[in-house]
C-alpha cells in the first residue's frame, strides 16, 4: 500500500504541487484555511502530516507556527525541500501509521490532510488514528481530511476510463465498506470513502471531541472549475460566493456530495 501511494505521487508530483492553486483546488484551499484559522491555537508546534509538497505547511509557516512537514512520498518532500529549504520548517519522511519518532503529546495541533482516505483497511485507519491521538497534546487540535464515499461513486460515473467498473461486483464493496480499488498505473490509489456520519464516532473513539465537520468545496462541489475563474473578472462576486460556501459548509446536506470533508476536533483524553 505504501509503495502504491509513493508511486502515484512520484508520477503526479508537479500536479500535486499545483493542485491547490488551480481552479479545481482554490476553493478547497480557501475553505480549509478559513476553518484552520478559526480553530488552530494562536501559536505552537504543528505537524502537517501527509502534507505532500507543503502548501499547508507554507501557510502555517507564514502564520508563525513552528512547522513540521511529514509525508510518505519522497518525491513530494523533494518538492517541498526545493521550494522552502529546511530553514523555515522541518521536513521528514514518515508514515501516518507509525509516528514513533515523536513522543506523546509532541504537537499543539496536527493536520492530517491526506492519509485517512489513502488507508483502505480499518486496521490501518485505527493505527493512524491512535498515533494521531498519541502525538497530539491533550487539549490540542486535530484537523483530518476525509473523502466521502459518494465522491468515489461520482468519479466512476464521471470518468470515461472508469466507467467499465460500473458492475455490481465493483460497486457493492464500495457502497458497503467504502473500499475503492485503484485500477490503473498512474490513476488514484486504493482508497477509503467514508460515510460522513461515521467520522465523528470514529474520531470520538480515539479521544477527540468534534468542533466542526466541513464540506471543503461546499455548495460549489463539482462546479469549482466554472466558479474559480470568477475571481479574475469579478473579485467581489467571487468573495460573496466564498462567503456563501463558508457559511453553508457545515450543512450536513452537503457532506455526501463534497470531494473532501474536514473534521476538526480537540484531543480530550
Ligand atoms: C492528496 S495529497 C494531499 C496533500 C496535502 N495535505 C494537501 O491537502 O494538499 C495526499 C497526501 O497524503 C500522503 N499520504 C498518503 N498516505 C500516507 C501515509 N500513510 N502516511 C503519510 N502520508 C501519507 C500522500 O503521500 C500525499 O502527499
Amino acid at each position: 500500500m505504501s509503495d502504491e501511494v509513493r508511486h502515484y505521487y512520484a508520477a503526479s508530483s508537479e500536479k500535486e504541487w499545483q493542485r491547490l492553486t488551480r481552479a479545481e483546488g482554490v476553493i478547497e484551499f480557501a475553505v480549509t484555511t478559513h476553518f484552520l484559522a478559526a480553530h488552530l491555537p494562536p501559536r505552537g508546534r504543528i505537524l502537517d502530516l501527509g502534507g505532500g509538497p507543503g502548501r499547508y505547511s507554507q501557510w502555517l509557516v507564514e502564520r508563525g507556527y513552528e512547522t513540521v512537514l511529514a509525508d510518505l512520498s519522497p518525491a513530494l518532500l523533494a518538492i517541498a525541500r526545493e521550494k522552502f529549504g529546511e530553514r523555515a520548517l522541518e521536513i521528514v519522511e514518515a508514515d501516518a501509521r507509525d509516528l514513533s519518532r515523536w513522543a506523546d503529546g509532541s504537537f499543539d495541533a496536527v493536520l492530517s490532510l491526506g492519509p485517512m482516505y489513502h488507508l483502505p483497511t480499518v486496521d490501518d485507519r485505527e493505527r493512524a488514528a491512535r498515533e494521531l491521538a498519541r502525538i497530539t497534546r491533550v487539549g490540542g487540535v486535530a484537523c483530518v481530511a476525509w473523502m466521502p464515499r459518494y465522491a468515489f461513486v461520482r468519479r466512476i460515473f464521471a470518468n470515461a476510463d472508469e466507467q467499465h467498473r460500473l458492475t455490481r461486483e465493483f460497486m457493492r464493496p464500495l457502497l458497503d465498506s467504502g473500499s475503492y480499488t485503484g485500477h490503473a498505473p498512474g490513476r488514484f490509489t486504493h482508497a477509503y470513502g467514508a460515510r460522513p456520519e461515521d467520522i465523528e464516532p470514529f474520531m470520538s473513539s480515539h479521544g477527540f471531541r468534534m468542533r466542526a465537520l466541513v464540506a471543503c468545496e461546499g455548495v460549489a462541489s463539482g462546479i469549482e472549475q466554472t466558479l474559480a475563474p470568477v475571481a479574475q473578472h469579478d473579485p467581489a462576486g467571487f468573495g460573496v460566493a466564498l462567503e456563501t460556501i463558508i457559511e453553508t459548509a457545515s450543512d450536513p446536506a452537503l457532506f455526501g456530495f463534497a470531494s473532501h470533508l474536514l473534521y476538526i476536533g480537540d484531543r480530550s483524553a
